[in-house]
């Protein structure tokens, strides 16, 4: 699909924390799955409004790390929702293009989620229309010290020298590896942290945060981060100038 205005610069990789459901199905009187469970509607409408824009990459913190520490309910109706989603979405999903891939821990959880995992990356894996990424049990910290800790293995068993640790040599051990850096990340729900998402690969990225919860997020909304994408001057270190003569 064609982007809609290929002359705004656009972004080739979204990453979004979808925060605000449970306020959003408290204002409601609704129990906090309700907002989870709108989120997934969001969540749908994104993917298609990702790839009807022609961007490359989108990244979802479904689950964090920290998220185990929520009430035992629940964390067992989140995770029996991320699963029922997958498996009713991934056929469409596969239709569409989409290369699903997880990032996370996924060792905390049982043999028929990560069977269920596997299935749908393989299925997936040669689509190259939007690139998915959900998050699943992911924390910048962990995705950082299992990278170290494989660098480290291989230094001890000889396989690389500590000179060769480089900047290019950690991205090939962290999670998101083949995945381009986020160029826009997106907050819903008002809150302006980044939690412990992609912490090494959102070092340049534009930072969005909106009021609006993650249910009532909407393609509009999604333009509307866009457009304040593309006003935005991404410098990567050089001045002003050197990038207005560089463009
Ligand atoms: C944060 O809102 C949201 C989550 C912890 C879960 C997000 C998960 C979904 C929207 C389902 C996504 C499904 C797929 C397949 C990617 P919150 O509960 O912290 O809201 P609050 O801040 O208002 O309490």
């Amino acid at each position: 699909m064609q982007p809609k205005n290929p002359e705004i610069p656009k972004p080739d990789h979204i990453a979004v924390i979808m925060d605000g459901n449970g306020r959003w199905a408290k204002k409601r009187g609704l129990p906090r799955i309700a907002g989870h469970r709108r989120g997934v509607d969001t969540v749908r409408e994104m993917v298609k409004a990702c790839g009807d824009r022609g961007i490359s990459h989108l990244t979802l913190f479904a689950f964090s790390s920290e998220n185990w520490r929520r009430p035992r309910t629940e964390v067992d109706l989140l995770i029996d929702l991320l699963v029922s989603t997958l498996e009713n979405e991934i056929r469409k999903l596969h239709e569409n293009g989409v290369n699903l891939k997880i990032i996370g821990d996924v060792e905390r959880f049982g043999s028929r989620i990560k069977l269920l995992i596997k299935n749908a990356e393989q299925l997936t894996s040669a689509n190259n229309s939007l690139t998915l990424t959900i998050a699943m049990n992911y924390g910048g910290r962990w995705d950082l010290l299992q990278a170290m800790q494989q660098i480290a293995q291989k230094v001890a068993d000889k396989e690389i020298n500590v000179e060769q640790i480089d900047e290019s040599l950690v991205d090939r051990y962290l999670s998101t590896a083949g995945i381009p850096e986020p160029d826009l990340f997106i907050r819903t729900g008002g809150e302006t942290r980044v939690s412990n998402f992609l912490l090494w690969q959102l070092a340049y990225t534009e930072l969005y945060f909106t009021e609006v919860l993650w249910p009532d997020f909407n393609e509009h909304e999604l333009d509307r981060a866009l457009l304040a994408f593309a006003g935005r001057q991404r410098r990567f270190g050089q001045t002003g100038e050197q990038v207005s003569v560089g463009r």
